[in-house]
Protein backbone atom coordinates (compact mmCIF):
# COMPACT_ATOMS: atom_id res chain seq x y z
CA UNK A 1 0.00 0.00 0.00
CA UNK A 2 1.27 3.23 -0.96
CA UNK A 3 0.16 6.53 0.89
CA UNK A 4 0.17 10.05 -1.30
CA UNK A 5 -1.20 13.42 -0.94
CA UNK A 6 -4.12 14.57 -2.47
CA UNK A 7 -3.72 16.22 -5.61
CA UNK A 8 -6.86 18.20 -7.93
CA UNK A 9 -7.20 15.00 -10.27
CA UNK A 10 -9.12 13.23 -7.06
CA UNK A 11 -12.50 15.15 -7.44
CA UNK A 12 -14.20 12.27 -8.77
CA UNK A 13 -13.00 9.96 -5.56
CA UNK A 14 -13.97 12.60 -3.23
CA UNK A 15 -17.42 12.74 -4.47
CA UNK A 16 -17.28 8.85 -4.68
CA UNK A 17 -16.91 9.23 -1.05
CA UNK A 18 -18.25 12.63 0.15
CA UNK A 19 -21.51 13.18 -1.76
CA UNK A 20 -22.78 9.54 -1.28
CA UNK A 21 -25.52 8.83 1.46
CA UNK A 22 -23.98 5.49 2.14
CA UNK A 23 -20.29 6.14 2.59
CA UNK A 24 -21.63 9.20 4.69
CA UNK A 25 -24.28 7.27 6.73
CA UNK A 26 -22.77 7.89 9.82
CA UNK A 27 -21.07 11.20 9.00
CA UNK A 28 -24.67 12.99 9.02
CA UNK A 29 -25.43 12.80 5.19
CA UNK A 30 -24.40 13.28 1.58
CA UNK A 31 -22.66 16.60 1.38
CA UNK A 32 -23.62 18.43 -1.85
CA UNK A 33 -21.65 18.05 -5.02
CA UNK A 34 -21.28 22.08 -5.56
CA UNK A 35 -18.05 23.00 -4.51
CA UNK A 36 -16.77 20.00 -4.16
CA UNK A 37 -13.83 20.74 -6.96
CA UNK A 38 -13.15 23.44 -4.61
CA UNK A 39 -12.76 21.47 -1.70
CA UNK A 40 -10.44 19.24 -3.17
CA UNK A 41 -8.43 22.25 -4.87
CA UNK A 42 -7.39 23.47 -1.26
CA UNK A 43 -7.06 20.32 -0.07
CA UNK A 44 -4.02 19.86 -2.59
CA UNK A 45 -2.66 23.49 -2.01
CA UNK A 46 -2.87 22.01 1.87
CA UNK A 47 -1.07 18.94 1.77
CA UNK A 48 1.16 20.32 -0.96
CA UNK A 49 2.45 23.26 1.89
CA UNK A 50 2.68 20.03 4.00
CA UNK A 51 -0.04 21.77 6.88
CA UNK A 52 -1.98 18.67 6.95
CA UNK A 53 -1.32 15.07 5.95
CA UNK A 54 -4.54 14.90 3.61
CA UNK A 55 -3.55 11.04 1.62
CA UNK A 56 -5.26 8.82 -0.63
CA UNK A 57 -4.76 5.22 0.34
CA UNK A 58 -3.64 3.58 -3.60
CA UNK A 59 -3.48 -0.31 -2.32
CA UNK A 60 -1.09 -1.62 -5.09
CA UNK A 61 1.49 1.03 -5.78
CA UNK A 62 2.21 -0.66 -9.57
CA UNK A 63 -1.72 0.69 -10.51
CA UNK A 64 -3.61 4.80 -10.30
CA UNK A 65 -6.52 3.07 -8.82
CA UNK A 66 -7.67 5.14 -4.85
CA UNK A 67 -9.65 2.70 -2.19
CA UNK A 68 -9.89 6.00 0.18
CA UNK A 69 -8.44 8.40 2.46
CA UNK A 70 -6.62 8.77 5.82
CA UNK A 71 -6.18 12.50 7.25
CA UNK A 72 -4.41 13.77 10.38
CA UNK A 73 -4.84 17.63 10.36
CA UNK A 74 -4.83 20.07 13.24
CA UNK A 75 -8.04 22.26 14.29
CA UNK A 76 -9.00 24.77 17.22
CA UNK A 77 -11.45 23.52 19.86
CA UNK A 78 -13.14 25.05 23.44
CA UNK A 79 -10.07 23.37 24.87
CA UNK A 80 -7.60 24.64 22.77
CA UNK A 81 -5.94 23.30 19.15
CA UNK A 82 -6.03 19.55 18.73
CA UNK A 83 -4.57 17.29 15.69
CA UNK A 84 -7.33 14.56 14.43
CA UNK A 85 -6.88 11.57 12.43
CA UNK A 86 -10.05 10.61 9.79
CA UNK A 87 -10.18 7.95 7.17
CA UNK A 88 -12.88 6.22 4.44
CA UNK A 89 -12.40 3.66 2.32
CA UNK A 90 -14.98 3.12 -0.77
CA UNK A 91 -17.28 -0.23 -0.37
CA UNK A 92 -15.66 -2.04 -3.18
CA UNK A 93 -12.30 -1.83 -1.11
CA UNK A 94 -13.83 -2.41 2.55
CA UNK A 95 -13.42 -5.68 4.58
CA UNK A 96 -10.07 -5.78 3.75
CA UNK A 97 -7.72 -4.54 6.23
CA UNK A 98 -7.07 -0.97 3.81
CA UNK A 99 -8.43 1.13 6.18
CA UNK A 100 -6.79 -0.59 9.49
CA UNK A 101 -3.03 -0.53 7.78
CA UNK A 102 -3.58 3.04 6.20
CA UNK A 103 -4.30 4.20 9.97
CA UNK A 104 -1.20 2.64 11.50
CA UNK A 105 0.96 3.82 8.44
CA UNK A 106 -0.03 7.47 9.22
CA UNK A 107 0.77 6.73 12.93
CA UNK A 108 3.74 5.85 12.19
CA UNK A 109 4.60 7.99 10.02
CA UNK A 110 3.44 10.73 13.08
CA UNK A 111 6.03 8.82 15.27
CA UNK A 112 8.63 8.75 13.30
CA UNK A 113 8.84 12.68 12.60
CA UNK A 114 7.26 13.56 16.26
CA UNK A 115 4.48 15.19 14.48
CA UNK A 116 1.28 16.00 15.70
CA UNK A 117 1.26 14.97 19.16
CA UNK A 118 -1.59 13.14 20.73
CA UNK A 119 -4.01 12.38 17.70
CA UNK A 120 -7.68 12.18 18.32
CA UNK A 121 -10.57 10.66 16.69
CA UNK A 122 -14.39 10.74 16.53
CA UNK A 123 -15.99 7.93 15.12
CA UNK A 124 -19.78 7.67 15.43
CA UNK A 125 -20.59 5.41 18.04
CA UNK A 126 -22.61 3.56 15.31
CA UNK A 127 -19.87 3.09 13.68
CA UNK A 128 -18.39 -0.86 14.43
CA UNK A 129 -15.55 -0.86 12.04
CA UNK A 130 -14.15 2.60 12.67
CA UNK A 131 -14.77 1.99 16.85
CA UNK A 132 -13.12 -1.62 16.07
CA UNK A 133 -9.56 0.41 14.40
CA UNK A 134 -9.23 2.94 17.05
CA UNK A 135 -9.42 -0.20 19.77
CA UNK A 136 -7.14 -2.44 17.93
CA UNK A 137 -4.61 0.10 16.54
CA UNK A 138 -4.09 1.78 19.88
CA UNK A 139 -5.95 4.33 20.86
CA UNK A 140 -7.57 4.77 24.25
CA UNK A 141 -11.47 5.44 24.85
CA UNK A 142 -11.90 8.84 26.47
CA UNK A 143 -15.64 9.28 26.42
CA UNK A 144 -19.11 9.75 24.17
CA UNK A 145 -19.15 13.12 22.82
CA UNK A 146 -21.70 15.12 20.42
CA UNK A 147 -19.40 16.75 17.77
CA UNK A 148 -20.33 19.08 14.99
CA UNK A 149 -19.28 18.21 11.30
CA UNK A 150 -20.18 19.84 8.64
CA UNK A 151 -22.90 21.62 10.56
CA UNK A 152 -24.66 18.45 11.61
CA UNK A 153 -24.38 17.60 15.17
CA UNK A 154 -23.24 13.81 15.42
CA UNK A 155 -22.80 10.97 18.71
CA UNK A 156 -19.11 10.22 18.68
CA UNK A 157 -16.86 8.22 20.66
CA UNK A 158 -13.83 10.01 21.74
CA UNK A 159 -10.72 8.07 21.26
CA UNK A 160 -7.02 9.29 21.50
CA UNK A 161 -3.61 7.75 20.87
CA UNK A 162 -0.02 8.77 21.51
CA UNK A 163 1.80 7.62 18.46
CA UNK A 164 5.51 7.60 20.03
CA UNK A 165 3.93 5.07 23.27
CA UNK A 166 0.99 3.60 22.49
CA UNK A 167 1.04 2.26 18.94
CA UNK A 168 0.66 -1.65 18.84
C1 LIG B 1 -15.29 2.53 8.27
C2 LIG B 1 -14.40 2.14 7.10
C3 LIG B 1 -13.31 3.18 6.95
C4 LIG B 1 -13.76 0.76 7.33
O1 LIG B 1 -12.85 0.51 6.26
P1 LIG B 1 -12.33 -0.97 5.96
O2 LIG B 1 -11.13 -0.86 5.08
O3 LIG B 1 -13.46 -1.79 5.48
O4 LIG B 1 -11.90 -1.46 7.43
P2 LIG B 1 -10.90 -2.64 7.75
O5 LIG B 1 -11.09 -3.72 6.73
O6 LIG B 1 -9.54 -2.08 7.96
O7 LIG B 1 -11.49 -3.19 9.13
C5 LIG B 1 -11.22 -2.57 10.35
C6 LIG B 1 -11.79 -3.37 11.48
O8 LIG B 1 -13.22 -3.25 11.48
C7 LIG B 1 -13.82 -4.53 11.35
N1 LIG B 1 -14.97 -4.33 10.47
C8 LIG B 1 -14.97 -4.05 9.17
N2 LIG B 1 -16.23 -3.85 8.74
C9 LIG B 1 -17.03 -4.03 9.82
C10 LIG B 1 -18.43 -3.95 10.04
N3 LIG B 1 -19.26 -3.62 9.05
N4 LIG B 1 -18.90 -4.20 11.28
C11 LIG B 1 -18.05 -4.51 12.28
N5 LIG B 1 -16.72 -4.57 12.14
C12 LIG B 1 -16.21 -4.34 10.93
C13 LIG B 1 -12.76 -5.42 10.75
O9 LIG B 1 -12.98 -6.77 11.07
C14 LIG B 1 -11.53 -4.86 11.39
O10 LIG B 1 -11.44 -5.31 12.73
P3 LIG B 1 -10.23 -6.27 13.23
O11 LIG B 1 -9.00 -5.41 13.20
O12 LIG B 1 -10.63 -6.64 14.60
O13 LIG B 1 -10.18 -7.37 12.25
C15 LIG B 1 -15.22 2.09 5.80
O14 LIG B 1 -16.26 1.15 5.97
C16 LIG B 1 -15.85 3.43 5.44
O15 LIG B 1 -15.17 4.27 4.88
N6 LIG B 1 -17.14 3.63 5.69
C17 LIG B 1 -17.84 4.83 5.32
C18 LIG B 1 -17.24 6.13 5.82
C19 LIG B 1 -16.95 6.15 7.30
O16 LIG B 1 -17.78 5.72 8.08
N7 LIG B 1 -15.77 6.66 7.66
C20 LIG B 1 -15.31 6.71 9.02
C21 LIG B 1 -15.89 7.85 9.75
S1 LIG B 1 -15.36 7.81 11.42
Amino acid sequence: MRLRNVSPDDVDAYVRMRCDPVMMADLGGPLPLEGMADKVRRDAQEAAADLAWLKMIVPDPARPEVAGTVTIWSHDTDDGPISEIGWMVLPEFQGQGLAKRAVRILLEQARDQERWGLVHAFPSTSNAASNGICRSVGFRFLSDVAVTFAGRVLQTNHWVIDPGRDLT
